[in-house]
């Protein structure tokens, strides 16, 4: 029997790419970035499978010279960089890795927001740079975070585990979700914000945790931005594109707030010239709030999981459009 094709577009996941091996003849992409239009679209049309990550654009032209395609397992919980609504109509299912993720992005959350709160990457270049030459605090004074507001939009699984820790700072905590989550209230004390204005003005720091979809598009502006406290710092480790970067970056050149530490950024890589980079209250890092080496490896082995099972026809670990199966 032919064994089935699976595509992978990046060859730094060992142990998935073991386990798929067992079952079917594995082609991986062996440079470290995304795969040029043509070869994905090569890959689409003759493989059963593609593992690829969030970088990796599927859209419906590629999806549309599918032939083999059975499903798209992409290494990562979100999924706007693939046509679902594409997908579905190809019959191609499509699949993500929440449930393992959610730990490693709100730790990072949380390095993010002592950072910028305590000025630790700021004092760093600074004493790297030869600055440090008296014993003088005053240059480094920074921002409490215990007893603070911390403003959560978006209570999903990474939301809900940034709020955890943020009791452990003994913060006050309100939220602002598509779907009010009573049971998490009352687990950790929690707010309820019926609208994000609300949040905006009473957080003083505030953290990002929505998926990226047409509504969320831009979802801080300009004025969003006006509404936040001038002491209030935005933290993001959702997609870039949730915040509107040139509001952003006005904002924080005005003051309007103290300070934003960001995970994505719009576009990625952010280009080195750009003036966000050069702002002393920033700190940037390059979408890694996943990449701890353990989750690395789990979400990986998860995405592989997925498509097992998908080529299968057994339950899929994550399965984001079950309307494909009728289309198959
Ligand atoms: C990372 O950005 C993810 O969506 O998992």
């Amino acid at each position: 029997m032919t064994r089935k094709k699976v595509f992978m577009t990046r060859n730094y996941h060992p142990d998935a790419t073991e386990l798929l091996k067992e079952h079917y003849d594995v082609d991986i992409w062996q440079e470290n970035n995304t795969p040029p239009y043509d070869i994905l679209r090569e890959k689409v049309e003759n493989c059963s499978a593609i593992f690829i990550e969030s970088y990796d654009k599927i859209d419906s032209e590629l999806l549309s010279s599918s032939k083999e395609l059975e499903i798209i397992s992409t290494r990562a919980v979100g999924t706007d960089n693939i046509d679902i609504a594409a997908a579905t109509a190809q019959g191609v299912l499509v699949a993500n890795t929440p449930g393992v993720l959610e730990n490693a992005c709100a730790d990072f959350t949380w390095a993010l927001m002592l950072d910028i709160a305590r000025r630790i990457s700021f004092s760093d270049r600074s004493v790297r740079d030869g600055k440090w030459t008296k014993l003088d605090q005053l240059p480094y004074l920074s921002t409490d975070i215990h007893g603070k507001t911390l403003g959560i939009v978006g209570l999903g699984g990474i939301g809900y585990r940034v709020a955890k820790r943020a009791t452990g700072f003994d913060m006050r905590i309100i939220y602002h979700s598509r779907t009010r989550k009573r049971e998490i209230e009352t687990e950790l004390g929690l707010e309820w914000a019926e609208n994000l204005e609300l949040v905006l003005k009473s957080s003083d720091y505030l953290s990002l945790h929505m998926p990226l979809t047409p509504e969320t598009e831009h979802m801080i502006g300009e004025y969003e931005l006006n509404k936040m406290k001038k002491e209030a710092f935005l933290i993001n480790t959702s997609r870039g594109r949730t915040v509107d970067q040139h509001a952003l970056t006005k904002a924080l050149i005005e003051k309007k707030i103290a300070g934003a530490a960001l995970d994505v950024t719009d576009p990625e890589p952010i280009p080195k010239n750009d003036l966000l980079t050069t702002l002393p209250n920033v700190v940037i890092t390059p979408h890694i709030a996943s990449a701890s080496t353990e989750n690395f490896a789990n979400m990986a082995k998860m995405a592989a999981q997925n498509i097992i099972a998908a080529l299968s026809n057994t339950p899929m670990p994550s399965c984001l459009n079950p309307d494909a199966y009728q289309y198959r």
